[in-house]
């Protein structure tokens, strides 16, 4: 390690911008081939792991985590679901996935992934700095890029690689750093938000309910035995102070048809809560130069498919092994490829995101309604629609 006048500079083969399951799924797919990163991120260690985030894992998702020998919790404490059950008012119907494509999906969530992960990543060993910040990235264009920064002790320092990962997440520098004139931005807003609610109550349901509702959409998940997640509809613009905790069961108990066949919603205490905007958002091409882009730096999903989570764990395991064929192994034609490869992925989990939350979402007038209960009615009547959804819900194999 070299230092010059203020700043200290050093060299890897990969930098990492951003410690969100992309960025910590890929330094440790990449330590299993022997191929060393620095991972850099902007928030604490604690901030990290205390975000509630999404929580429906994919079967390829459990697979990938588990070839990363990260599996072992999640396969004793998630939770496996055959499927899930579509509702609209006095209609449940169960999907069963396991049945329609033979797979399953897994309840557990980003916050596990992301202890399960951090955890490989200080056993690994590799360097991790957290608490950074002034991060920018220089040279993507020639074969030495750099991302210069300020450590948590507010030292200034400057590591160049020969690639840069950009997992930073939407609010990130690495996609920023793409130059307009190479870079195209794809964008759809949606006109309601998901008010989210963790609850200390056991859920009221075997698997996850997904409700169309005249009042709105609502959604029933969990985190554990004893916890609920929970979801509901609201306005774009809306404010959390204008929901207590009362009128949050109210709507779900509404929406979700409580006493209806003598189904009963439990309340319990509601331990976060909080509004989600949602939004479509896809970055092309995924690679500049030597600046890679993961996850949510390069794309947003509204979370009715549950796909964000997924789709950055589908982006690393194509970007680890387009990485360690050319940094370990000398070949370019994955690198070369990643971009067009990862986004087939990204373009199909965006087409079945939007599907899904205009299907299940309020919106439009009383004819729109009536076409997303006749196409909910077609996808639990018909075996080729429901495969359709399940094919899409419990996850494409990795390189789609
Ligand atoms: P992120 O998890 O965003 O990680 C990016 C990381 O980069 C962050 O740790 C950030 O702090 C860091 N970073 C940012 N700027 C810098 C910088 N300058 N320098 C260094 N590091 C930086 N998906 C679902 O499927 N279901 C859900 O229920 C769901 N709920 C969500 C709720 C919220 C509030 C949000 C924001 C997202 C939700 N998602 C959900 C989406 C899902 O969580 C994301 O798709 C997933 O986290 C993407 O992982 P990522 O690693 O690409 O990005
Ligand atoms: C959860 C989030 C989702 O977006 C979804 O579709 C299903 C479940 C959750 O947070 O549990």
């Amino acid at each position: 390690m070299a230092t010059s006048a203020s700043v200290t500079s050093s060299q890897t083969p990969v930098v990492i911008v951003g410690a969100g399951p992309a960025g910590l799924l890929l330094s440790q797919l990449l330590d299993l081939e022997e191929v060393d990163s620095v991972l850099l991120e902007a928030r604490s260690r604690e901030y990290v792991l205390n975000r509630i985030r999404a929580g429906v894992l994919e079967s390829s998702t459990v697979e990938l985590l588990q070839a990363a020998g990260v599996g072992d919790r999640l396969r004793s404490e998630g939770m496996e679901h055959r499927g899930i059950y579509l509702q609209w008012p006095e209609e449940r119907h169960h999907l069963d996935f396991v049945d329609l494509v033979g797979r399953s999906v897994w309840i557990y969530g980003q916050t596990e992934v992301t202890k399960d992960l951090m955890r490989a990543r200080e056993t690994a060993g590799q360097e991790a700095y957290y608490d950074v910040s002034e991060v920018s990235l220089h040279d993507l264009e020639g074969d030495r890029p750099t991302v210069r920064f300020v450590d948590s002790d507010g030292v200034a320092r400057e590591i160049t690689a020969r690639a840069i990962a950009g997992c930073d997440g939407y609010h990130g520098p690495s996609r920023p750093a793409i130059p307009d004139r190479v870079q195209q931005i794809w964008e759809h807003g949606y006109p309601y938000s998901w008010l989210g609610i963790l609850a200390d109550v056991a859920p009221s349901t075997d698997e996850l309910i997904y409700a169309w509702h005249p009042d709105g959409f609502a959604l029933h998940s969990m985190r554990s035995e004893s916890v609920s997640r929970l979801y509901v509809q609201v306005d774009a613009d809306d404010d959390i102070a204008n929901w207590s905790d009362d009128r949050i069961w109210d709507a779900l108990a509404t929406r979700l048809g409580d006493g209806q066949g003598g189904w009963r919603l439990t309340a319990g205490p509601v331990l976060e809560k909080g509004i989600l905007p949602m939004r479509s958002f896809v970055a092309t091409p995924m690679r500049h130069g030597r600046l890679f882009l993961a996850g949510d730096a390069a794309h947003i999903v509204p979370p009715t498919g549950a796909k964000g989570l997924n789709l950055a764990a589908a982006d690393v395991a194509l970007l680890a092994r387009a990485l360690v064929g050319w940094l370990r192994d000398g070949r370019t034609d994955l690198v070369d490829t990643y971009s067009d490869t990862a986004l087939r992925r990204v373009w199909r989990c965006t087409h079945f995101s939007w599907w899904m939350t205009n299907m299940l979402h309020r919106h439009g007038d009383d004819f729109d309604a009536q076409l997303q209960l006749a196409q909910l009615r077609w996808v639990v009547r018909s075996d080729a629609a429901a495969a359709g959804l399940a094919e899409n819900y419990a996850g494409l194999p990795i390189g789609y």
